[in-house]
């Protein structure tokens, strides 16, 4: 193997039409990320001299998603006329290695110790080609593995379900759909796949055949069902969800992370947990999200490309979008924590609480039935409950500056674009439509006027 090289080929320009679903089902994601990039992922850890993807379906999109990975080359089958037919349209790529590795783009979950396995044996054996299967209590569908007279090596053919006879289908070794060809070996046989059966498509693992007919060395490895079974369904897809998520949750309190209830919590694949989280029943945690030390998330929180500091607090149910909190901070219940938010130091955003676009100070707190969009308030500052700032006119956004230790009173109107200086205070009821200076009181509001003997007149004019 040290001197030969590798390419790896994965195949993705497939409709994947028993999905039923307008994306193209390598797309399709597994917590919340395309089934293509854990294979992906995957291949690329096990030292290729070079890796492509066909895309076909839905290309483009496809083409999008590889750009998240700068080494992977997309290559084009224009029409999808069967997997045989995709690795004759990569032709002119893989012929520059020595073997190259071809797989379905629907293999998540293969492990890389699978695959490195795989291939150490097929270097090993020094076979022209070597095949993946796994055995199966429920084969449908699959390619079955049928081995002629001769034993290992002697006859391997692999029959698809719509093709095989009744006896032929109780063959429970199946086609994982992960090969290894030595390329010139393949280059020979490529063109000669015929498409005369059930499918009218070219097949490639008529080429296995076609090798093994040519009296060359084909092998076969085993892999277990649970890593090597492809994604053909809905209910598949929801099925490797579910295992992955479970794997993901074990791992992470294998570290330290406590989960109360690990089968009511959803962690994304690139979350980062410290020791010591708290995740309560109902947590989804999806992007890049980051939780530190010692954090407690409570009960429905969902979090998506946020960073939590050590020791922050989300009471439940607060939902937090590419924000920041540090240490200490505190947030919720029902608090809405969005678009480059950030809570520092022990900063505190309580019930119905909405932040956008907004920096809140050390120690200063939100605690309810607020908005504040587009504002960035100092340090020990206090907003009384029901206040907004007016951060809209219809057509353009407009930032509030509150300095530090400012009171803001109850149901303060802040049009902007406004600032209220350091220690600055504010009457409850304000509508504040012009700065406030450090040290000030502003009123912004109608004089209160007591009209005497108002009732008893009322109950009089109503007899
Ligand atoms: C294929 C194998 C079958 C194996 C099974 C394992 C063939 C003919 N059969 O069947 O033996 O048991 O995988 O899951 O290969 N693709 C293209 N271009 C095409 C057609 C398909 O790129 O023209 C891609 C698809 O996007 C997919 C992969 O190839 O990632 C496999 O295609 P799919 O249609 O799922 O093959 P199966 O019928 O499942
Ligand atoms: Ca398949």
């Amino acid at each position: 193997m040290e001197n030969s090289t590798l390419g790896i080929l994965v195949m993705a320009a497939g409709k994947g039409t028993r999905m039923k679903s307008g994306l193209p089902k390598v797309l399709l994601p597994i917590l919340d990320k395309p089934m293509l990039g854990y294979l992906l992922e995957t291949v690329s850890n096990c030292g290729p001299d070079g890796v492509a993807v066909l895309v076909g379906h839905e290309g483009e999109q496809v083409c999008d998603y590889l750009k998240a990975f700068p080494g992977v080359e997309p290559l084009w089958q224009r029409e999808q006329l069967g997997t045989g037919h995709a690795v004759q349209a990569a032709r002119g790529w893989w012929e520059r290695f020595d073997h190259v590795l071809v797989l379905n783009g629907d293999l998540p979950l293969l492990s890389l110790a699978t695959l490195r396995s795989f291939l150490g044996e097929h270097f090993e054996a020094k076979a022209a080609c070597s095949l993946l299967s796994f055995v199966t209590e429920h084969p449908e569908g699959y390619g079955r593995v049928i081995r002629g007279p001769g034993g290992d090596g002697g006859g391997v053919t692999i029959v698809e379900h719509k093709d095989a006879s009744p006896e032929q289908r109780l063959v429970r070794a199946v086609n994982a759909g992960c090969y290894i060809f030595e390329v010139k070996e393949l280059s020979l046989v490529i063109d000669r796949i015929k498409n005369d059966n059930a499918q009218g498509e070219y097949y490639l693992p008529d080429a296995v055949a076609l090798m093994s007919q040519a009296g060359l060395k084909v092998r076969g490895s085993v892999a277990d069902e649970e890593e090597a079974s492809g994604v053909n369904t809905q209910a598949e897809l929801a099925a490797m969800t579910l295992r992955v998520r479970n794997a993901l949750a074990e791992s992470w309190m294998a570290k330290g992370v406590r989960i109360l209830d690990p089968s009511a919590v959803w962690i994304g694949p690139d979350v980062e947990l410290a020791p010591d989280v708290s995740l309560m029943p109902g947590v989804q945690i999806w992007g890049k999200s980051v939780v530190g030390e010692g954090s407690l998330v409570g009960p429905y929180c969902i979090l998506r490309n946020a960073r939590l500091g050590r020791r922050v607090c989300l009471t439940a149910h607060v939902v937090v979008e590419d924000s920041v909190l540090c240490d200490e901070a505190k947030a919720g219940p029902f608090a809405y924590i969005r678009e480059g938010s950030l809570l520092k130091d022990r900063a505190f955003a309580g019930k119905f609480v909405e932040l956008k676009k907004t920096t809140v100070g050390e120690n200063s707190k939100i605690p309810h039935l607020s908005y504040m969009g587009d504002a960035v308030l100092g340090e020990n500052v206090n907003i009384g409950a029901g206040s907004v700032t007016c951060n809209y006119d219809g057509k353009n956004k407009f930032p509030t500056t509150i300095g530090d230790r400012c009171f803001v009173g109850s149901d303060t109107m802040m049009v902007a674009p406004v600032v209220l200086g350091d220690d600055s205070a504010t009457a409850a009821g304000s509508t504040i439509t012009a700065d406030v200076p450090a040290g000030a009181l502003a009123v912004g509001r109608a004089r209160q006027k007591n009209i005497e003997g108002w009732a008893s007149r009322k109950h009089q004019m109503g007899k």
